[in-house]
């Protein structure tokens, strides 16, 4: 296999991508010099993702509401008949070759270990994808996802593999069943125990729609989005805070605590979600500060994610935006993950014409920011968020705006 041409990992500072499609021809038209002549490749997309509402509800077993964003993963790939299996990407210099009989059960430590993970999930799901699969394929993977933004690459990669893999090789799965394959990649394989969410804001994404997802019984549905209103914008403090992971585990571990008190005073509750807020009024006193702050949060957080969900209902962006500019004040005050830089880029979002509602999004602690924004604003709002944010730190955060994505797809056939 020959070496792929190096591209640099997409920034969310790059200049907006060329049009999808020629992006997409573009990458198959590498795939023969990176993989060997032969028949040209089947090539699909998978898109990347934003969460806009339900802030550290997911393991709280609450709603959360996430967008598939329209960059995210190209994939070309190609059936082999000896066994062999390849995978190669435009941003990564080593290259994985193995055979599907010999599949390694856990991850090698390469980007690889991602789509690695899938396959070896399919082989192992049963006879019927073991068979299909067991001649070989080769995937080269590239892209234009910024990396590293919290756009959840890893669950547009996952996701997208076992929906090439299908359509390519006719597995007849289900997008539940991707959704599945690439959880098991990446909790079982790579060991990164992550929630629900990405992997089904990839797989279950609709076109104009954005996902309401109930964590506790993973029931969704979709809500409209009308994007000729608006674009999603996210800004990045370009802060990845050290304590991030720490703080994190704290929080899980402070609503686990939190739970354990309120719980049984709730007949039928499994998750703190259940928990009504008069019970947290009645018992607060039984819970250390920090504690009763996190719980407060999360019974708030789940009434403000209800009302977002009549909001797109109603089409009320005003609603959306209070909602959003809510949760970044809970999330300051009591559940205490935002940072300096975080607060100064939501406040200058939210004094900009044309931003309905700003938060932090993904764990905080640093990280990004997600903003509604008015379609035709996007210029004036990104001047305004970095001056301030500029004056303030000497340096420019980078802003990009995002429009809503119908999910994985195959833009080519094979040929
Ligand atoms: C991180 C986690 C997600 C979710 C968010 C908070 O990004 O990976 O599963 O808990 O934080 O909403």
């Amino acid at each position: 296999m020959a070496t792929p041409t190096h591209a640099p990992t997409p920034d969310l500072g790059d200049q907006p991508p060329a049009d999808l499609a020629d992006c997409l021809g573009a990458h198959r038209a590498l795939f023969e010099g990176v993989m060997g002549p032969g028949p040209a490749p089947a090539t699909c997309f998978s898109p990347g993702r934003v969460n806009m509402f339900g802030g550290h509800l997911d393991y709280n077993g609450g709603p959360v509401c996430p967008t598939a964003i329209n960059r995210g993963t190209f994939i070309s790939l190609r059936p082999r008949t000896d066994g062999v299996v390849r995978l190669a990407s435009t941003f990564e210099g080593d290259s994985f070759t193995g055979s599907v009989a010999g599949l390694p059960d856990r991850r090698l430590g390469h980007w690889y270990d991602y789509p690695l993970g899938v396959l070896r999930a399919l082989v192992d799901s049963d006879e019927r994808c073991a068979t299909a699969l067991k001649g070989g394929v080769d995937i080269h993977f590239g892209g234009n996802l910024p990396v590293g933004a919290g756009l959840s690459s890893s669950a547009s990669i996952c996701v997208g593999t076992a929906f090439a893999l299908d359509t390519v090789f006719g597995l007849g799965l289900t997008p539940a069943e991707h959704v599945a394959a690439a959880l098991d990649a990446e909790r079982g394989f790579v060991g990164v125990q992550c929630g629900i969410m990405d992997p089904y804001a990839v797989g279950f994404a609709r076109a104009r729609r954005v996902l309401w997802l109930d964590c506790k019984d993973e029931s969704f549905e979709h809500l409209p989005l009308d994007f000729t209103r608006l674009s999603i914008g996210v800004a990045d403090t370009g802060v990845q805070r050290s304590l991030a992971r720490g703080e994190f585990n704290r929080r899980v571990a402070e609503c686990k605590a939190a739970f354990e008190i309120l719980g049984p005073k709730v007949p039928g509750a499994t998750v703190l979600r259940d928990v009504p807020r008069e019970t947290l009024d009645a018992h607060e006193h039984l819970l250390e500060d920090a504690v009763a702050r996190r719980a407060r949060h999360v019974i708030d957080e789940v009434e403000r994610t209800f009302r977002a969900r009549q909001a797109f209902r109603d089409g009320d962006l005003g609603v959306l935006g209070e909602v959003m500019s809510g949760t970044h004040r809970s999330f300051q005050t009591l559940y205490e993950c935002s940072s300096e830089e975080l607060d100064v880029l939501v406040a200058a979002a939210e004094s900009s014409p044309g931003v309905f509602g700003a938060r932090l999004t993904g764990a905080g602690f640093g990280g990004c920011i997600v903003m509604l924004v008015a379609a035709g604003s996007e210029e004036a709002v990104t001047e305004r968020v970095q001056a301030e944010f500029r004056s303030r730190y000497d340096r420019t955060p980078p802003v990009a705006f995002f429009q809503g994505d119908e999910g994985p797809r195959a833009v080519h056939a094979a040929g």
